[in-house]
């Protein structure tokens, strides 16, 4: 009979296993971390894998996850800077940017974050060809706004207003939307 201490470990995923809801966050900085958190207190993926370019930090965050992962129900929390560590993703979300240097223009920074996709994303779909990909960007008229998932202390206005966001709204919520789509523009403006 296993002993007490084996028990537990006997649920651990074996060598080999394929997990079934692997997510990916590629960049480990403000907002990837900020994700990767929300990925674990929701409880929505059977392993997490963290990508970036700094060693040091990589690891850091990744012990960080680890640790806290006590309180949590992922089993598996990893890094690595080889892409094959991403290998059957069904989720990556790349959070990867460059700083911006003094005196570089926003245009420069567009072709930095460009070329930043353009390595990671061939790495990524080896290793997940099936994955899907959400790419964080401050830009872009093509973004949407995920009405459901906004709450107001934990109350849903969706569920409040089904018609919440869209033109048959009354009270034009849809506005709300476009001044944050325009306030992001703003903020870069005036940052860069
Ligand atoms: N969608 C939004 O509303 C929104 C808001 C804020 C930031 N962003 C964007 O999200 C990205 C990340 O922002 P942040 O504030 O977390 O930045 P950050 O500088 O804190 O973190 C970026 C991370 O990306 C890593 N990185 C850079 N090149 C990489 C590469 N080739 N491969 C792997 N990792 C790499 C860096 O090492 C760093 O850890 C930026 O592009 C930023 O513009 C989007």
């Amino acid at each position: 009979m296993a002993t007490l201490k084996d028990q537990p470990i006997q649920y651990l995923p074996k060598e080999g296993h394929i997990p079934q809801n692997k997510i990916t966050v590629v960049g480990v900085g403000a907002v990837g971390i900020a994700c990767a958190i929300g990925i674990l207190v929701k409880d929505l993926a059977d392993e997490l894998t963290l990508v970036d370019i700094m060693e040091d930090k990589l690891k850091g965050e990744m012990m960080d996850l680890q640790h806290g992962s006590l309180y949590l129900r992922t089993p598996k929390v990893v890094s690595g800077q080889d892409y094959n560590v991403t290998a059957n993703s069904k989720l990556v979300i790349l959070m990867a940017g460059a700083c911006k240097q003094e005196g570089e223009s926003l245009l420069n920074l567009v072709q930095c974050n460009v070329n930043i996709c353009k390595f990671i994303i061939p790495n990524i779909v080896k290793y997940s060809p099936n994955c899907k990909l959400v790419v964080s960007t401050p830009h872009g008229d093509s973004r949407v706004p995920v009405w459901s998932g906004v709450n107001v202390a934990g109350v849903s206005p969706k569920n409040l207003h089904p018609d919440l966001g869209t033109d048959a709204g009354k009270e034009q919520w849809k506005e709300v939307y476009k001044q944050v789509v325009d306030s992001a523009y703003e903020h870069y403006v005036e940052q860069y």
